[in-house]
């Protein structure tokens, strides 16, 4: 038997509770088997009453433990189960949990029998319980219920290291420090003991030390120890996020345990000036995330934790997330570590401080809790001490901090409230800022905020002062898009505000208090399924290292207000744009640095769709062409508005060459309007040190048709079942998405997989995602797409296993 055995295969599930269902004989073969991560209900896509996941159910699953494994003790662990969990070994109870988002475990060698099958029951509360943070008041998102991150069984020696902290100092010098703060657990009657430490990479061996222990003799100890290094090391950092492995083994007379750590050197600080990485200033560049999925709700496995994480660093181009409200499972977690990607880990909690009692006691203990679960990653660089946007409350926010600091003096200490002039007990004022509404404000001066010079992040902007569906029109989901883009702009100019952390990376279902009263909250810059509006591309342009090249208009001037297309928003980080008309040039373009000085790659505005074509295939001579030139620009941006001067010239113009108004209006038109043309394209290109490294093309619809792409085609399975998304789109012949497409597709799977959610769905705003899992077999597996009118797609995936159970 492994030190691990992984429980996630197999469980015996029934959606209620009763009293007979932990008596020994309770015959419960006819409950559904399911697989763990597990949400206890599935929830339709939107429109549902949330209270049909608030519910009591039960869990069960039995393993057999030999009589050679007698001398061992086996810790059972859960990392997440959502709200509360009773967990009994045999009919007996051994203990329970309250809170949904971060792990417990239990030593259950004491209920085991050994030589036989061993029951585990686990039930689950999964109502929305007042003791209990965030609950109390409203809550704007969804708490799914059920066993929704995996357990497993550790088996360990008598003396066992319940938590280790590694923390790396001094990282800057040329002598480092390793400091072990080693939590041993019974340690009864031993007072002497070695500690062994490796510190390897990629499996080789860097350095290794040994150290005697004193040992107490006691239940419980715990150890600091230190340790120089002189060797080279890499620190971690967001473009090299170089990982170590710390082997950490104690000896004693009653065994060896050990732990391997993964974690890496880092060194990080907030000044009043800014985010310091290693001695580096960075701003800080982000979005919120919620860990919730469409259907499944929180009950998602590694490979799923793992995309979203790739996501917000790959194809979003930010450097950092808040883990909003609440710790992230360590899959996200250990993807931030090698992606580099920084996290703001925060305490549950929304807005409603309970009363002091068990509410208060839940929440110290979940910062406990989310601290010994995530000190060792180096991506998270700040606890979030506080309940998103509640008051003040200094006896209880004097705990969560004193506790933190505790635990951890390493990092900095944040708590993220929306009010001025709070009492800082935290080293970083992180503030949310809603101030903008689309006008001349875009953030609050920190001072005004913090009445003096304090180190100052900005954690949450936008939001729902502008919701945003993916098939809102085209105005709507540029204004989007803007708004996101000159917060950044600002932070960015604002040496004292060290980043800016918007809401948020995709839409999630909510309560019935909140949202478009379909139980969905449309802030994401990418709509539940991580498909991007564009409301991602400002993030993209100013993060991304790769080529992009985003234009934010569909060019169709009838979904534009008073059908005048104005200004083309193109995100780029390319230094220049061409653009063509029907293979015409017609200009190059600028990023705009003087408008937005902030940023490092600052949009491309087009706002000549004419070029010389008026010069050219008009009669007029060239100063003319020039003033008609600029007036049906002026048109066209400004909504048809004319200053007298120009209605002077204009009037001017007409009469010199014998013009009405239609043929005034024909000329725009034919300009701007497109209207009976066959067919206008737009041709974008992008350029970087006078290459065009990215090309663009946008026209009209004539054959659309669907496109099916899938973010992996082999599922591994391992620990516990494998997924991954696919997502259908109706293209037109330029790739862009049909916006305004909602036809139906049927979905079918063959094979070793099965479909996580319904098996019709219809495309919303022109695209959908769905996601398959592994269903325990090895093979090859198909995906199906059925659209009565597009026809039908295939995808092939294969399952593999990584272990055989
Ligand atoms: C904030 C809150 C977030 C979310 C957001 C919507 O006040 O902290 O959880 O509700 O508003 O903009």
């Amino acid at each position: 038997m492994n030190n691990r055995i992984d429980l996630n295969f197999g469980w015996s599930y029934k959606s209620e509770y009763k009293d007979a269902f932990l008596e020994p004989e309770y015959d419960f073969g006819s409950w559904d088997l399911v697989d763990i991560p597990h949400t206890n209900v599935q929830v339709p896509y939107n429109n549902f009453d949330e209270k049909i996941y608030q519910i009591e159910s039960c869990y069960k699953k039995s393993i057999f433990i030999s009589h050679e494994e007698e001398k061992e003790r086996y810790l059972l662990h859960f990392e997440g189960v959502m709200v509360q969990a009773k967990v009994y070994v045999n009919s007996r109870k051994v203990g329970s949990h309250k809170g949904g988002y971060t792990p417990f475990v239990f030593d259950i060698t004491d209920y085991i029998k050994y030589g036989q099958d061993n029951l585990l029951t686990v039930c689950v509360d999964s109502r929305e319980d007042e003791d209990i943070p965030p609950f109390g008041h409203v809550v704007d998102y969804l708490t799914y219920g059920g066993i929704y991150r995996e357990v497993w069984l550790e088996k360990v020696s008598p003396v066992y290291i319940k938590d280790c902290h590694v923390i790396t100092g001094q990282v800057l010098e040329e002598e480092k420090t390793i400091d072990l703060d080693l939590f041993l657990k019974n340690v009864i009657g031993l007072n002497q003991g070695e500690l062994k430490l490796r510190l390897e990479k990629d499996k080789a061996i860097i350095k290794a030390w040994t150290s005697d222990l004193n040992l107490n003799g006691q239940e419980d100890q715990e150890i600091k120890i230190s340790f120089d290094i002189k060797e080279d090391i890499e620190l971690w950092d967001l473009d090299h996020p170089v990982l170590y492995d710390f082997v950490v083994e104690v000896i004693t007379e009653n065994g060896r345990a050990s732990k391997i750590i993964r974690s890496g050197f880092r060194q990080v600080a907030f000044e009043n000036d800014g985010f310091y990485l290693n001695g580096k200033k960075i701003k800080l560049r982000g979005l919120n995330r919620h860990q919730s999925f469409p259907y499944v709700g929180y009950a998602m496995p590694k490979s799923a934790q793992y995309r979203d994480a790739e996501i917000l660093k790959e194809e979003l181009g930010v450097n950092v997330v808040r883990s909003s409200h609440y710790p992230p499972s360590n899959h996200f977690l250990d993807r931030c570590d090698e992606l580099g990607l920084l996290v703001f880990d925060e305490i549950p909690g929304w807005q409603h401080i309970g009363p002091e009692g068990p509410w208060w006691e839940v929440t110290l203990q979940q910062v406990d809790e989310m601290i010994r679960k995530d000190w060792n990653h180096p991506s998270v660089f700040m606890w979030g001490l506080r309940i998103n946007e509640s008051q003040d409350q200094d006896q209880l926010y004097g705990k969560t901090n004193t506790l933190a600091n505790k635990l951890d003096p390493t990092r900095p200490r944040g708590g993220v409230r929306c009010i001025a002039d709070s009492h800082l007990l935290e080293d970083v004022y992180t503030y949310n800022d809603f101030i903008h509404d689309g006008g001349k404000v875009i953030l609050d001066k920190p001072k005004k905020i913090t009445g003096k010079r304090v180190p100052y992040l900005v954690t949450e902007h936008n939001g729902h002062m502008f919701p945003t569906k993916k098939f809102d029109s085209e105005g709507r989901r540029i204004e989007q898009a803007l708004r996101h883009m000159k917060v950044i702009n600002r932070m960015m100019e604002d040496p004292h505000i060290s980043g800016a952390i918007g809401w948020c990376m995709a839409d999630y279902n909510t309560h019935q208090d909140f949202g478009s009263g379909d139980r969905i909250c449309y802030h994401g810059v990418l709509d539940m399924f991580r498909i991007p509006k564009y409301g991602a591309y400002p993030y993209q342009s100013e993060g991304l290292k790769i080529p992009v090249m985003e234009v934010a208009n569909s060019m169709e001037s009838g979904d534009m207000d008073r059908s005048m297309r104005g200004q083309v928003w193109v995100f780029t980080n390319c230094q220049q744009v061409k653009l063509y008309i029907n293979d015409s040039y017609i200009n190059s373009f600028y990023p705009s640095h003087d408008a937005y000085p902030g940023l490092e790659h600052p949009p491309v505005i087009i706002d000549d769709f004419v070029g010389n074509l008026i010069h050219e295939k008009e009669t007029f001579k060239p100063k003319d062409a020039d003033q008609i030139k600029r007036l049906l620009i002026k048109a066209d941006t400004s909504g048809g508005k004319l200053g007298p001067w120009d209605l002077v010239k204009m009037g001017w113009l007409f009469v010199k060459y014998g013009m009405t108004m239609k043929d005034g209006m024909d000329l725009y038109t034919k300009y701007f309007g497109g209207w009976g043309q066959a067919s206008t394209t737009y041709r974008f290109e992008g350029l970087v040190d006078g290459k065009t490294v990215v090309t663009k093309e946008k026209g009209r619809v004539f054959h659309p048709s669907l496109q099916m792409t899938c973010d992996s085609e082999l599922l591994v399975e391992g620990p516990t079942y494998d997924t991954t998304r696919m997502v259908l789109k109706l293209v037109d012949e330029s790739g862009d998405t049909c916006l305004y497409a909602n036809d139906a597709i049927q979905i079918e799977t063959s094979g070793p997989i099965s479909l996580m959610g319904p098996k019709v769905v219809s495309l919303i705003g022109g695209s959908v995602g769905f996601w398959v899992r592994s269903l325990g077999q090895s093979g090859r597996g198909s995906v199906r797409i059925v659209s009565e009118r597009y026809g039908t797609l295939h995808q092939d995936l294969k399952v593999e296993k990584e272990i055989e159970n």
